[in-house]
């Protein structure tokens, strides 16, 4: 039982890796406790907390949904798993703050192999030691992309990460060099067609990070972005490696099949059949009957006419 290891101290690198069904009896007893912080941190707990004399401004910016957590990557963790034991009471001990586990504390592995692409992204060198793992995860929140499944629940959550900054301009200028102003995001992509709906149906990463890789914590400086259409619409669609590599796997282990799955979520012009690139193709057909037609035409024509000439 992977949590009772955890919970016992071993090493939780080892088991992070590894999902297994929570004992009912283990679960209970993470709920009992998480439901300590939530007497406080939720808007019930803002409502009517468990005691007196609590800073209600600054406990109204630290809430948290219950349901939201537990449906999380996280959501079968205690809280004091990550947080320490300096939260337990309140007030909470000074320092406490920094007593809460970076992601690295349990992910080893994952984390070397993601520290590597990251401190060559354009974030860690351009806003070295402002931005971190937390700017961008939400240990509360998130959801692993596997877990999602439906690739418009993975572009939602994986664009809110960056919009959250590059939509905000509070946000943005907290990082920010020289009170540079925030560039405005859909003017800046003007030149992608229908930008909002590309929004809502592929990633930033999916431009803004090395082709060669299924995912990638390396973002780009923005001459190296990817501006090439047919990388997506074409039949061997990046997109197979990336946003739909779950279900493009599942789809093969199932059929040993292609691109059925872009198909059930989106029409990817050029990707996936579709009535648009049906009818390019009757208009390419046309055109070249027409052209050979008028080329014919011409030709008997001209030589109608050289006849003449010759007369
Ligand atoms: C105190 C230990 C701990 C810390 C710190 C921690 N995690 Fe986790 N993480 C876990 C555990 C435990 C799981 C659940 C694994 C499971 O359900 O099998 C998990 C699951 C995940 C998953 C889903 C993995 C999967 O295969 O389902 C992701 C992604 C993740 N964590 C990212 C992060 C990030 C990003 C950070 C830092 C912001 C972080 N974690 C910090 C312990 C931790
Ligand atoms: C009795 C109410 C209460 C309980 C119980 C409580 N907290 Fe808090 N917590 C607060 C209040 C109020 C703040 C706002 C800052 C302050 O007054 O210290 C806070 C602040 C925090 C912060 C820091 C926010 C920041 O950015 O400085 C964290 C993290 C936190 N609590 C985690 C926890 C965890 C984890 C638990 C459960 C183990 C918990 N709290 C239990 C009332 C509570
Ligand atoms: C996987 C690790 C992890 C778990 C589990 C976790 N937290 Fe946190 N929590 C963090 C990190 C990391 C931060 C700091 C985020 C930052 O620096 O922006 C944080 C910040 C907070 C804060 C203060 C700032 C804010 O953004 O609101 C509160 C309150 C808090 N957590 C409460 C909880 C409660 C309550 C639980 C359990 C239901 C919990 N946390 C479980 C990692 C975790
Ligand atoms: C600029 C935003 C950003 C920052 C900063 C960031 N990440 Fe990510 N991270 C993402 C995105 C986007 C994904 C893609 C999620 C998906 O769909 O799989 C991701 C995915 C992950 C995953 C899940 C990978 C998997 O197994 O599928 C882990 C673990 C992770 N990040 C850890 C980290 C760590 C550790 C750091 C700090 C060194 C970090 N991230 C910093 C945006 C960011
Ligand atoms: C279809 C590919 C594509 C997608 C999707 C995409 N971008 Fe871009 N982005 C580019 C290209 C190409 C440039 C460079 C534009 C230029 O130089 O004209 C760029 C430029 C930028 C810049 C540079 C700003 C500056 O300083 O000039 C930022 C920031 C940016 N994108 C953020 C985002 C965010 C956030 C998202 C997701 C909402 C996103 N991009 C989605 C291709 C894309
Ligand atoms: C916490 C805030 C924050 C988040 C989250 C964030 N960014 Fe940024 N990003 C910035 C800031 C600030 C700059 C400006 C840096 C500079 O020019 O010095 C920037 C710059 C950029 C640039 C321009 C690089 C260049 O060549 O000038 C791109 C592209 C970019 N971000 C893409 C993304 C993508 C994609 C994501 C999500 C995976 C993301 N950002 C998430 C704050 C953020
Ligand atoms: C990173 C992948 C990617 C790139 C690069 C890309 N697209 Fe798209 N595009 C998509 C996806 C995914 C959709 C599906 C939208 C949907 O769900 O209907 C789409 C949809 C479209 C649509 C239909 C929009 C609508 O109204 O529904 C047009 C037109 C289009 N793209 C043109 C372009 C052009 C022109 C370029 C190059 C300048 C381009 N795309 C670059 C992924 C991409």
């Amino acid at each position: 039982m992977a949590i009772v290891a955890l919970a016992l101290g071993s090493s939780p690198a080892a088991f992070a890796e590894e999902a297994k069904p929570v004992d009912p009896e283990l679960l209970a007893k993470i709920t009992k406790s998480n439901n300590e912080c939530f007497a406080c941190h939720t808007k019930a707990g803002l409502k009517a907390p468990p005691q007196d004399g609590l800073d209600l401004k600054k406990l109204e910016a630290t809430l948290r949904d219950p349901d939201t957590f537990h449906a999380s990557n996280h959501g079968n963790m205690e809280c004091k798993q990550c947080h320490g034991q300096g939260y337990t009471k309140y007030p909470h001990a000074e320092g406490a703050a920094q007593q809460i586990s970076p992601c690295s504390e349990c992910h080893a592995v994952k984390v070397y192999k993601i520290e590597q692409q990251w401190d060559k992204s354009v974030h860690a060198q351009k806003l070295k030691g402002k931005m971190t793992c937390n700017s961008c995860h939400d240990p509360h929140v998130a959801k692993i992309a596997s877990k999602l499944g439906d690739p418009k629940l993975i572009v939602a959550q994986d664009n809110a990460m960056c919009l959250d900054c590059h939509k905000s301009d509070l946000a943005f200028s907290k990082l920010a060099p020289d009170n540079r102003k925030r560039p405005d995001i859909d003017t800046l992509h003007s030149w992608l067609p229908n930008t909002k709906a590309h929004w809502q149906s592929v990633r930033c990463v999916e431009c803004h990070t090395p082709q060669a890789k299924t995912l990638s914590h390396e973002v780009l400086a923005k001459d190296k972005a990817e501006k090439n259409c047919v990388s997506c619409h074409s039949s061997d669609s990046a997109l197979r490696t990336r946003l739909y590599r779950h279900l493009v796997q599942a789809e093969e282990n199932q059929y040993g099949f292609v691109n059925t799955a872009i198909l059930k979520s989106s029409y990817v012009i050029g990707a996936t059949r579709n009535q648009f690139v049906d009818w390019g193709i009757i208009g390419m057909v046309a055109a070249t009957v027409g052209g050979l037609g008028l080329h014919g035409a011409i030709r008997v024509l001209m030589s109608i006419l050289r006849r003449r000439n010759r007369k």
